[in-house]
């Protein structure tokens, strides 16, 4: 299957990848897996005072699609609040890396792992 260009360059150039550590107060994790195919996206993202996102990093252990779609997730979270990141929708991913059907699961992944990291952070600070 062809892979459209904004997959292939986030897939080629990953952003944010890498890890934070899990029991630093201002961190949530989100770790998913697709039942349909086996693969496993982590997904952190650092919590400033003002409950805005700073940074994010992820770990995809999966298709070239979950790779993109994590990527692009980790970019777009930065400078939000976590109400508004919980609204971001697989479909906006889907639609930005233009993902045919069968891997718009990927792109569920994608939004799972942002809304498991976000409850990650909340769940820590008793909200
Ligand atoms: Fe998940 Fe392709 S089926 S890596
Ligand atoms: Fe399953 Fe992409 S996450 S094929």
């Amino acid at each position: 299957m062809a892979y459209s260009d904004k997959v292939l360059d986030h897939y080629e150039n990953p952003r944010n990848v890498g890890a934070f550590d899990k029991s630093d107060d201002h961190v949530g994790t989100g770790m998913v897996g697709a039942p349909a195919c086996g693969d496993v996206m982590k997904l952190q993202i650092r919590v400033n005072d003002e409950g805005i996102i700073e940074d994010a990093r992820f770990k995809t252990y999966g298709c070239g699609s979950a790779i993109a779609s994590s990527s692009l997730v980790t970019e777009w979270v930065k400078g939000k609040s976590l109400d508004q990141a919980m609204d971001i929708r697989n479909t906006e991913i889907a639609k930005e890396l233009a993902l045919p059907p069968v891997k718009i699961h990927c792109s569920i992944l994608a939004e799972d792992a942002i809304k498991a990291a976000v409850k990650d952070y909340k769940d820590k600070h008793g909200s």
